[in-house]
């Protein structure tokens, strides 16, 4: 009988479907998959079934997105970045950011060139880059801050390096980047010729003092940056799929000739939603980061209810907990144990790093608290067990 090709043949079962079946298994709170357990905001919903209705929405959507999605897309980027992007040929809609970073890498990354993965990463990057062909080189962020070293990025870059894939807001450490660290980045990809594709998925979930720098707005990088966003997580919808990629027209043409083969194009109705929802203005981001930081707040006291320890996140919905106190296993080992034990289930953040760099975060874990009040304090009311 025929098995699959040698590509896929690393690649196994994302630690998200192994923990969602075990959570299962044992009925456990489910703080573990960045997958709000709430719905979206009404009216975002409304436009999309009123999209589904109209009978405009139900066939193909144009290849690149619809323009009045990637115009919103443009739009945001202009309105919180200052950048100026084409709309025509600056903007690709993608089936997710998932698809969109893929798309990147596909249509910018050749094979056997090196790209450059920042870790904690998010788990979707490695097997993009393996799939075109390309070689992930590892720099790690440390903890407890999870900040990189200065002369490890230095060391990463030299001239096989195609690309360096970053993400701020960082899943899962839950870090901002400051403009220090991005300008590092920027001078490395400047010197070294090298494209960043800029994951920024969670531009607007930023917590008190923090502010959100597009790398792209840097001097310099406008052309040699591709950000991606996601409907998934800027407005709460991430059974829609919808993302985009945004840049400089040149290093679009490159992710639009590999997405129009990937998917050529994506959902319909839910771009039209979408696209109202870029319509909603300053007012519904500022709901957003405040309905979050009810929720930061609330995840603090889960993760203090079972006596470990945490640096409150600078952004996203997630936080990295330490459990060297009450614990002596590593994160895998301290997951399943307080999957079957406490009854809340997390992720083991080792599987976020390179082999080689597993031992970083193997005294952490990570909840997500993109879940409802109640089942953070359902949680937290187990996670006393932990002290007992
Ligand atoms: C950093 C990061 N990038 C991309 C994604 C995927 O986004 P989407 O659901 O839009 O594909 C996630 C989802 O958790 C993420 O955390």
């Amino acid at each position: 009988m025929p098995s699959y090709a040698q590509r896929v043949a690393p690649f196994g079962t994302t630690i998200f479907t192994e923990i969602n079946t075990l959570a299962q298994q044992y009925n456990a709170v489910n703080l573990g998959q960045g997958r709000p357990d709430f719905d979206g905001p009404q009216d975002i919903v409304d436009a999309g079934a009123e999209a589904l209705k109209s009978g405009t929405a139900n066939q193909y959507a144009p290849g690149p997105g619809l323009l009045s999605l990637r115009e919103g897309v443009a739009n945001h980027a202009g309105v919180f970045y200052n950048l100026d992007i084409d709309a025509n040929s600056g903007v690709i809609v993608t089936a997710g950011a998932t698809q969109g970073v893929f798309s990147s890498i596909m249509g910018l990354v050749d094979p056997g060139e090196e790209v450059i993965i920042i870790e904690p990463y998010f788990d979707s990057y490695v097997p993009g880059v393996m799939m075109a062909g390309a070689k992930p080189v590892f720099v790690p962020m440390h903890p407890p801050n999870w900040t990189f070293i200065e002369e490890e990025l230095r060391a990463a870059f030299n001239e096989n390096t195609r690309a360096i894939i970053l993400n701020t807001p960082n899943n899962p450490t839950g870090r901002v980047y400051t403009r220090e660290e991005l300008q590092l980045i920027a001078d490395l990809c400047i010197e070294h010729d090298v494209i960043c594709i800029s994951d920024e998925v969670y531009e607007h979930l930023i917590y008190e003092g923090q502010e959100h720098i597009a790398i792209a707005s840097l001097d310099g990088m406008f052309e040699r940056t591709v950000t991606v966003g996601s409907a998934g997580k800027t407005f709460g919808m991430t059974g829609w799929k919808i993302g985009w990629v945004y840049g400089h027209p040149e290093l679009i043409t490159g992710v639009w000739r590999a997405h129009q083969f990937i998917v050529f194009a994506t959902n319909h109705p839910t771009q039209s939603a979408v696209a109202y929802a870029f319509t909603l203005g300053n007012s519904y981001y500022e709901e957003y980061r405040a309905l979050y930081t009810r929720k930061r707040n609330l995840v603090m006291q889960v993760i203090d209810a079972g006596g470990l320890s945490a640096i409150q996140p600078q952004g996203t919905y997630f936080v990295m907990g330490d459990f060297s106190q009450i614990f002596d296993g590593n994160d895998v080992e301290f997951c399943k144990h307080l999957i079957e034990h406490v009854g809340v289930a997390t992720i083991p953040p080792s599987a976020f790093f390179s082999p080689e760099h597993k031992h970083l975060a193997e005294n952490h874990i990570r909840f997500a608290f993109c879940k409802s009040d109640e089942t953070l304090e359902k949680a937290a009311e187990k996670m006393v067990k932990l002290r007992q």
